[in-house]
């Protein structure tokens, strides 16, 4: 079998979350996945496991400490070897809304009075509040808006915002609600170009393949665990050359000890190490599909990447050309997937029914979805939005199949 070949085994992939044999689940399509998504069976045994064992203060000489803290560690170390980072460019926080705030506050340092913070207006609140609040140290905002004919962010349109006095920009990787990926790479170059610190949000992006941040060349980026199989926890990373060079924010004879001292208290311990079971089910997904197993994580993750996305493609098409052919809905955002061109994150509004009304008719019909601004509130706005009814968004990943695909076809095709 050649590598283009091999489709995802969407049967093994469903047959690992056991809320598709749930009584309470079993019956629904899941179509909330951008606000949270299921979990395997493998982060389930790692959370049991821990609180069974291990469930001591880790890190002391003791066999039930010793392993809780080695398992801590591990957890932390797969993670970075899966975006390509070092174990030390790693903080794992409470939440990304957390670890943003926690980061800007961090970054005042590099701030004089003046300078200029690049924000959109296409991003999720959790990247672009921590960075206007910079204002109250005497930064000047700067609102990089996105395109309202096409809903992009356009590069031309930040190179005219970028001056000597830029020091921040704050970007999402792909937006809640339009779906796009954005160029991070390309936008990481022109910020480098004029020594602008970038940091990408990747919340959107990571449920549909973990980044590899060296190649995006990013300073910092954040996710969200819990939308990547995961508990309720985020993931942050930071270059380490800019990270030893940050305030320590924690105990004041910690001094030194980066990243530990960027966040004041760790994470919550069980939920660190069930995030090993995130990995144990892509190494499961891994071996399911393809033979050779002399690849580092890394490969694997990306080999892995591809198989979700021509998946993701192939279930997300159909509802994008449903939306964007239908007279009465507006789709924002692309209305297909090419080459990763877009997560099926898919958001609408209809001219003649408000966004809850659909989002109810939707779930008479067993399917889980729900109306909302998603927190991305300036995105609405800008759009001509009401941010209270916001849009209906139906977010797959790759546990979605098409047997979803065509029931929200059905369930649409009957108002
Ligand atoms: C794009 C995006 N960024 C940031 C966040 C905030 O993440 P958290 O809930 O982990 O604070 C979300 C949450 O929905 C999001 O969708």
């Amino acid at each position: 079998m050649t590598l283009e070949n091999i489709k995802l085994d969407v049967d093994y992939v469903r047959s690992q979350f056991p809320a598709f044999k749930d009584p309470l689940s079993k019956d629904w399509s899941f179509f909330e996945n951008a606000g949270g998504s299921y979990v395997p069976n493998n982060v389930i045994d790692k959370l049991t496991e821990f609180m069974t064992s291990t469930k001591v203060q880790p890190y002391a000489e003791y066999p039930m400490s010793k392993i809780a803290g080695e398992n801590m560690d591990r957890a932390t170390e797969l993670f970075a070897k899966m975006i390509n980072a070092k174990k030390n460019e790693i903080i794992i926080g409470g939440s990304t809304s957390i670890n943003l705030y926690v980061l800007s506050n961090a970054l005042k340092k590099f701030l004089n009075v003046g300078d200029d913070v690049i924000v959109t207006n296409q991003d999720h609140e959790a990247n672009i509040s921590p960075w206007r609040k910079l204002k109250d140290v005497g930064a000047n905002i700067v609102e990089w808006k996105f395109n309202i004919n096409n809903q992009e962010l356009e590069l031309s349109e930040l190179e005219k915002l970028i001056t000597t006095k830029t020091k921040i920009l704050a970007v999402t990787h792909c937006s809640n609600i339009v779906g796009s990926v954005n160029n991070l790479k390309a936008i990481c170059d022109i910020a480098h170009k004029n020594n602008i610190i970038v940091i990408g949000d990747g919340v959107s992006y990571a449920p549909h393949g973990f980044p590899d941040v060296k190649e995006l060349g990013v300073d910092f980026y954040t996710f969200s665990l819990y939308k990547t199989y995961g508990p309720h926890l985020g993931l942050l990373y930071g270059k380490e050359e800019i990270l030893k060079d940050l305030p320590n924010q924690n105990h004041e004879f910690l001094n030194g000890q980066y990243p530990y001292t960027i966040n004041p208290g760790g994470p919550n311990h069980e939920e660190l190490v069930s995030l090993i079971g995130i990995y144990d089910y892509f190494e499961n997904l891994y071996s399911h599909h393809f033979e050779s197993d002399n690849l580092n994580i890394l490969e694997k993750i990306k080999k892995i990447n591809d198989l979700i996305s021509t998946h993701e493609e192939y279930i997300a098409n159909p509802i994008l050309d449903y939306i964007s052919n239908r007279k009465d809905f507006k789709l924002i955002g692309k209305s297909s997937i090419k080459n990763k061109n877009r997560a099926p994150t898919i958001s609408f509004v209809s001219k003649n029914k408000s966004s809850k009304e659909i989002s109810k008719l939707l779930i008479k019909d067993k399917i889980a979805t729900r109306n909302d601004n998603f927190y991305a509130w300036r995105c609405l706005k800008h759009l001509g939005i009401d941010t209270d009814d916001g849009v209906v968004r139906l977010s797959m990943v790759h546990y979605n199949n098409i047997s979803d695909s065509n029931k929200i076809l059905n369930s649409l095709d009957k108002f």
